[in-house]
């Protein structure tokens, strides 16, 4: 891994004069992923590997600003001054002009001029509260047994990924900005859709086999997985369905122990229980504890909402619910003390991550939780928000790309550790200092 190395003296560039990536780029703290913004940083090679890439620059050469020395000695330099004999710097630079018209008035009499701390690149990098780096990012990917890639329409620049090449190919270019995280979302065929979803659990089917070919390609990586019925339900719902249109709760947490099982034993790091049933973290940890898979984590959907955001990505799974919604399991989007409802259940039970869903219409909740649990949070920025700043950009409404790394940014302030997002591979090129 090289690290950059920033000469403290050197000036700032104008590319960190806008609201672009470098703004988001971590303070020194950490230093991983910082393009080099700056002609005067060197690269260094450390131990390990592999980098991602980035800019190297060369060290600037000594320009015809830089005084030229006089031949004294130092000695003679602090006599000479001591004679009163001192040399001359440059002299004061006048006051820049205001444009005319502007009224002359008295200085307001304050205190405290909260700006002066925003007054330079340089200051504003010094005091920014919150980084963000491509280890905070999960890339969530669509696969499908497909060879080819197939454009998702409501998801520009996302596709369903043939689980043999295309997979392999986004998950590599991920890596190579430091992506390393996945979450596999499956388009099954309607064929193997039943009311009780059981190829949910089927040790061959998409989901498994995926997982092995991607930890025999690339063992590093951190796969989580999707628990939940609905690409496998002839109902499209997370659960299975009584015919009056209830869903049954704790026989679908006994399928969803199945899937998650099936899932650790192919390789998953992380499985992760989206369905909103109650009860299912304890019941999951059980399970994979019974299984032999004690070092497998849970990452909950603590607080999934009911939310309209998630239309385009019910497009890309062909997933929608036959009927009805999800009203009785997702929460209501009004809701704000409910979720330490779920929390509760959630912590007790054992969850290892708390996941809020969507994610910027829900910066209150992810603060909520951020402050009432010292567990990790992540954020789900869910296909309908993707898409609406995909939207905006290609309509030239908004700067998809400095909207995308705000966005991003927020959801860090909010308290997220880690955010799931389909811009993780576009905004971590854009951390690292590449443009595509
Ligand atoms: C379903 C699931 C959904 C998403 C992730 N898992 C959709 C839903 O609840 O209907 C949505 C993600 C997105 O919109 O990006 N278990």
């Amino acid at each position: 891994m090289a690290s950059t190395i920033f000469n403290a003296s050197s000036s700032l560039p104008a590319t960190l004069k806008g609201l672009d990536c470098n703004t988001y780029k971590p303070t020194l703290g950490n230093l991983r992923f910082i393009a080099s913004p700056n002609k005067k940083s060197i690269t260094v090679p450390s131990s390990s590997s592999p980098a991602p890439k980035r800019r190297v620059l060369p060290l600037a050469k000594a320009t015809s600003d830089v005084p030229v020395k006089t031949g004294l000695s130092d000695a003679e330099c602090e006599a000479a001054v001591a004679a009163g004999n001192v040399p001359e710097a440059p002299p004061v630079p006048p006051t820049p002009l205001a444009p005319a018209g502007t009224p002359v008035v008295p200085s307001l009499p304050l205190s405290r001029r909260p700006r002066r701390n925003r007054r330079s690149p340089a200051l504003r990098a010094a005091f920014q509260e919150t980084s963000i780096s491509p280890a905070n990012f999960v890339y969530p990917l669509f696969i499908h047994e497909g060879e080819e890639d197939t454009p998702i329409g409501a998801m520009p620049g996302c596709y369903r990924l043939g689980w043999r090449h295309g997979l392999l190919e986004e998950v590599a270019k991920a890596r190579d900005v430091g992506v390393n995280s996945i979450v596999l979302f499956p388009k099954v065929p309607d064929a193997l859709k039943t009311p009780t979803g059981d190829e949910a659990y089927n040790e061959h089917g998409l989901v498994p086999r995926t997982i092995r070919l991607l930890k025999d390609k690339f063992p590093g990586i951190v796969i989580y997985t999707d628990v939940a019925l609905d690409p496998y339900s002839s109902d499209g719902h997370d659960g299975i369905v009584r015919e009056d249109g209830v869903i049954m709760n704790d026989e679908t947490v006994h399928q969803l122990c199945k899937q998650a099982v099936a899932q650790a034993r192919a390789g998953a790091d992380v499985v992760s229980p989206s369905d909103m049933m109650d009860g299912r973290v304890g019941a999951i940890r059980d399970a994979l504890d019974d299984a032999g898979f004690q070092h497998v984590l849970i990452m909950s959907y603590t607080a999934k909402y009911a939310s309209s955001f998630y239309g385009p990505f019910r497009e890309a799974l062909d997933s929608n619910p036959r009927f009805g919604d999800k009203k009785t399991y997702q929460m209501n989007p009004a809701n704000y003390r409910e979720a330490m409802v779920e929390v509760h259940e959630d912590e007790s039970e054992g969850a290892d991550i708390l996941l809020v869903k969507p994610g910027l219409p829900y910066l209150d909740i992810i603060r909520q939780i951020r402050d009432n649990s010292a567990l990790p949070i992540a954020a789900y920025q869910v296909s309908g928000e993707y898409s609406m700043i995909k939207a905006g950009g290609m309509l030239k409404m908004i700067d998809e790309e400095k909207v995308m790394m705000e966005s991003l940014l927020c959801l860090r302030r909010a308290g997220a550790d880690i955010i799931l997002t389909y811009f993780a591979l576009q905004a971590a090129r854009c951390l690292c200092g590449e443009k595509r």
